[in-house]
């Protein structure tokens, strides 16, 4: 009995250290920049993400087929949206009985609200909408509850980030959570984080929101990505930002 009980012991305490070796403190995608691409984000004129930002603005404030704009609703410049809450984001909804993203809120704004041609998710206007909403909540602490309702859109997300991807069969977790920090072809590995999006992809030379940058890893795997909106990128956000919980909103960020 006592003899059990110790190797019960061990194997639980050698458990620990193996898990508490990888559960990893979350670090934001800016904090492995390279000087040079900290200075540039942090610098509003200089920030090419910022041009993102300033359409949707722009948009915001447009008045659209029925009459109304976002700020009709809203507040000019959006004041009256809680930036608190655009970092809970995305959050269940019982009326669609799944979870929404900031973009998908934005959508459902757009096109039962201010009417028009239908906005797809995988437009430029819906990713500037969401640029400006995100940066309205710069600095703000990732807060997503993924207990109750939301818990199996977080296990399903967790799942698709330990999947071995492609022809080169190796799961997201591989590389951002065990190999953070290495240097895999030229680059530096990051937590695959998503605070900083929608955020300028300095290799693309372009902006894009979390689901485009999970098809750029997805392209880069030789997997097949899914539709930008999907019910799999939608999961896949509900855990990534999650995994985020606790760090600071850092839209429009710069990275590889
Ligand atoms: C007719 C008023 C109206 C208009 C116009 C409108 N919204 Fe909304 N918006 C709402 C309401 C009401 C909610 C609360 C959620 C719901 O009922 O869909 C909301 C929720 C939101 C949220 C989430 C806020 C939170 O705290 O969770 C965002 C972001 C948002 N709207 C952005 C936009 C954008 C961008 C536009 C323009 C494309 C827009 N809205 C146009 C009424 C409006
Ligand atoms: C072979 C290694 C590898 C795998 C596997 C991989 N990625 Fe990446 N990923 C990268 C590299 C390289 C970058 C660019 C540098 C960085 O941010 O890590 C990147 C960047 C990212 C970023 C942007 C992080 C930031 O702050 O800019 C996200 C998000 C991301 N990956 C998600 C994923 C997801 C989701 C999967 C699984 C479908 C995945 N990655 C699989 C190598 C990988």
């Amino acid at each position: 009995m006592k003899k059990l009980i110790i190797t019960h012991c061990f194997t639980s305490a050698l458990l620990l250290l193996l898990t508490s070796a990888y559960a990893q403190t979350p670090k934001s995608g800016y904090d492995y920049l390279l000087p040079e691409m900290k200075e540039m984000q942090d610098d509003d004129f200089g920030n090419p993400g910022m041009m993102a930002v300033d359409a949707g603005e722009i948009q915001f404030s447009t008045t659209g087929k029925n009459g109304r704009s976002c700020a009709s609703c809203h507040g000019d410049g959006a004041s009256k949206l809680d930036t608190k809450h655009i970092a809970r984001y995305p959050v269940y909804s019982t009326e669609l009985k799944k979870p929404v993203t900031l973009r998908g809120q934005i959508l459902i704004c757009q096109n039962e609200r201010i009417g028009g041609t239908p906005m797809k998710y995988a437009s430029q206007e819906a990713l500037q909408l969401e640029a400006f909403v995100r940066r309205l909540a710069l600095g703000e602490t990732i807060d997503v509850d993924v207990s109750g309702d939301m818990s199996p859109y977080y296990d399903a997300g967790k799942k698709l980030f330990r999947t071995r991807w492609g022809q080169v069969d190796i799961a997201c977790h591989q590389c951002h959570v065990y190999h953070a920090g290495r240097t895999f072809r030229g680059q530096i590995l990051t937590q695959g984080q998503s605070n900083g999006f929608p955020g300028y992809r300095y290799t693309a030379g372009k902006v894009v929101g979390t689901h485009e940058r999970i098809t750029g890893c997805l392209n880069n795997l030789r997997a097949e990505p899914y539709p930008i909106g999907s019910d799999e990128y939608i999961n896949f956000e509900v855990n990534m930002n999650a995994r985020g919980n606790g760090l600071k909103i850092d839209t429009p960020g710069i990275r590889y």
